[in-house]
């Protein structure tokens, strides 16, 4: 019997890495103009205009990535049930030394958080990225809070997107194995995902 099964294909991991470079692009592109601290990251990138620039095109990169991949998972991800509030109710075990064993599915509550997280944050930082792209064509009003808007996503983004890449590699040993070949082992999945376990493999 083979140890591993299936879990994500190319397409989907392929989208998932397109994402996180587009990003981490957008992250050290905009550290310069959050604060004069950051300055010295725009060095990465040439100088600030061309920053700002390269900050623009990932941008419209990541929206559209973004988007397609939070509609790709949308059924997996905004499915919440009575087994994800029980998952809340324990915070996925993660705080308890003695062994839990909650019914999950492909992605756990938390996860199904996070995804729904980055595709409404995916939309609102596009809409705010718009005015301040062309901040003459709107009035006054509408640009400075979608300033405010957007650096409030941008910094609540990069609090999720830290837990999700500790738990996706060190806080879960094997995990990362799923984004990078695209299977994971059977010991694996009965533990983190026993649902979605039964659901592939009818055991
Ligand atoms: C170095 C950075 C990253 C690493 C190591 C990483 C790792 C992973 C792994 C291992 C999975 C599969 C989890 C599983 O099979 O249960 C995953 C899923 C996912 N990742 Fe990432 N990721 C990174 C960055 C990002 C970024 C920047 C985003 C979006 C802004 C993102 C969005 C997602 C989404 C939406 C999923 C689907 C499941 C979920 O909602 O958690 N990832 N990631």
């Amino acid at each position: 019997m083979n140890d591993y099964i299936d879990r994500f294909n190319t397409r989907e991991r392929v989208l998932h890495w397109f994402v996180t470079i587009t990003f981490f692009t957008l992250l050290l592109s905009a550290l310069g103009l959050y604060s004069r601290l950051f300055t010295g990251y725009f060095n990465l990138f040439g100088g600030g205009q061309k920053a700002i620039i390269i900050h623009k095109v990932a941008g419209v990169l990541f929206f559209i990535s973004s988007l397609v991949l939070f509609i790709h998972n949308r059924r997996r991800t905004t499915d919440f049930n009575k087994d994800d509030m029980e998952w809340f109710r324990y915070l996925g075990g993660y705080l308890s030394r003695k062994e839990i064993h909650l019914k999950v599915g492909k992605f756990n509550a938390g996860q199904k958080l996070f995804g729904v997280f980055i595709g409404v944050a995916t939309i609102l930082l596009g809409i705010t990225g718009i005015f301040i792209w062309w901040p003459l064509a709107f009035p006054r009003w509408i640009v400075q809070l979608s300033l405010l808007v957007h650096g409030l996503l941008f910094v609540s983004s990069i609090m999720f997107v830290v837990v999700h890449v500790y738990l996706g590699t060190i806080g879960n040993p094997g995990t990362l194995e799923a984004m990078l070949w695209g299977k994971v082992s059977r010991a694996w999945a009965k533990k983190h995902h026993p649902k979605w376990y039964k659901e592939v493999t009818g055991e």
